[in-house]
């Protein structure tokens, strides 16, 4: 009788047997230029000020800003994302808007340090710069009480996509999940001649509870949640609806986020959407990591998600692992 080792003809493990084996037949890889790196600015700040929660990230000043978006280009990770932590905030989010508002400023400044050498992007929201931390301006419903207002809302929105425009943001980054802002904020960019800014829709963007420690990042005075605009975790219809919604008004691209715990959602869209689908690794999939670190290999764990991220269909990745993950390649 033969030995059971001569009768298996199928022998899968022949493909893993070293690494350059490995290297040969892997279906997934990762690569700098598909990275983007999410920071942010403090207005005011004269050092940066460490994030508790987020261990290892910053809020920038402008100085260590620019420093920073020249470390990217130097790494030739895919573009930067800015947020603002602007010193004051008010009803309607002025400080989104204002050309002296801290993200417009630091805009500026990064575009004057790296030009066209990165995708320099930014967050167009308002949550950072209300009083109330919501993403859109309140109006008095007489039932509900203070409910956002989607369509005031949209105004704002093309007011600061255009000043963010100006500031010399190559891609506008619709995190806020009011229904019609693609459309609304392309048609106000063209309007004044921008017809080549970029529109990012963070189009299946869900009411998560991993935003936690970006909340404490952009020290967010939010009290409640944002339930009624972005979706309900429960939901994959409504996301390829909103994508196609997106597409239809104008993105450019579209963003399923948060990543990990959504990368059936990610799959769904990559499998249908016309335009590149990104992917956002938010802060508390890396608070997540980094609280783990003494139990697994935290490198280990950072490469796996961003593989697994890459591999559900994103073809970019905003992760505050951006440059960590690059020196790992
Ligand atoms: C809204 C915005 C949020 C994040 C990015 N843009 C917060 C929210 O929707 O509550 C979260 C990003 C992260 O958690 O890393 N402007």
């Amino acid at each position: 009788m033969a030995e059971p080792h001569t009768q298996l003809r199928h022998r899968p493990r022949r493909l893993r047997q070293t690494p350059a084996i490995r290297r040969l037949v892997a279906q997934t890889r990762l690569h700098p230029a598909e990275l983007i790196l999410p920071v942010f600015v403090r207005e005011g700040a004269t050092e940066p000020i460490p994030i508790t929660s987020m261990p290892g990230v910053v809020q920038h000043t402008l100085t260590s800003l620019v420093a920073e978006a020249k470390r990217v280009v130097d790494v030739g990770i895919g573009g930067i994302m800015l947020f603002g932590v602007p010193a004051t905030r008010d009803a309607t989010g002025s400080g989104a808007d204002d050309p002296d508002g801290i993200l417009n400023v630091a805009l500026r400044a990064v575009r004057d340090a790296v030009g066209d050498d990165t995708v320099v992007m930014a967050d167009l929201c308002l949550d950072e710069y209300t009083d109330h931390g919501h993403c859109g301006v309140l109006r008095e419903d007489p039932r509900r009480g203070l409910i956002v207002d989607n369509d005031a809302t949209l105004e704002r929105y093309a007011s600061v996509g255009l000043a963010q425009v100006r500031a010399g943001a190559h891609v506008l980054g619709l995190s806020g999940m009011m229904d019609g802002q693609v459309g609304y904020v392309r048609e106000a960019l063209d309007a004044e001649g921008f017809t080549d800014a970029i529109l990012l829709a963070y189009a299946a963007k869900y009411a998560s509870g991993f935003y936690g420690p970006f909340r404490d990042a952009v020290e967010s005075t939010l009290t409640g949640d944002r339930a009624t605009y972005q979706q309900d975790p429960a939901n994959v219809t409504e996301a390829l609806r909103e994508v196609a919604l997106d597409v239809a008004e104008g993105a450019d691209l579209v963003m399923v986020k948060p990543a990990l715990p959504y990368l059936d959602i990610l799959r769904a869209v990559a499998d249908v959407s016309p335009v590149p689908v990104s992917a956002y690794q938010v802060s508390g999939e890396f608070a997540q990591i980094e609280a783990s670190a003494g139990w697994s290999d935290r490198d280990r764990v950072m490469m796996e998600t961003l593989t697994s991220i890459r591999r559900a269909g994103a073809s970019q990745i905003l992760t505050y692992y951006a440059l960590d993950a690059a020196a790992c390649l």
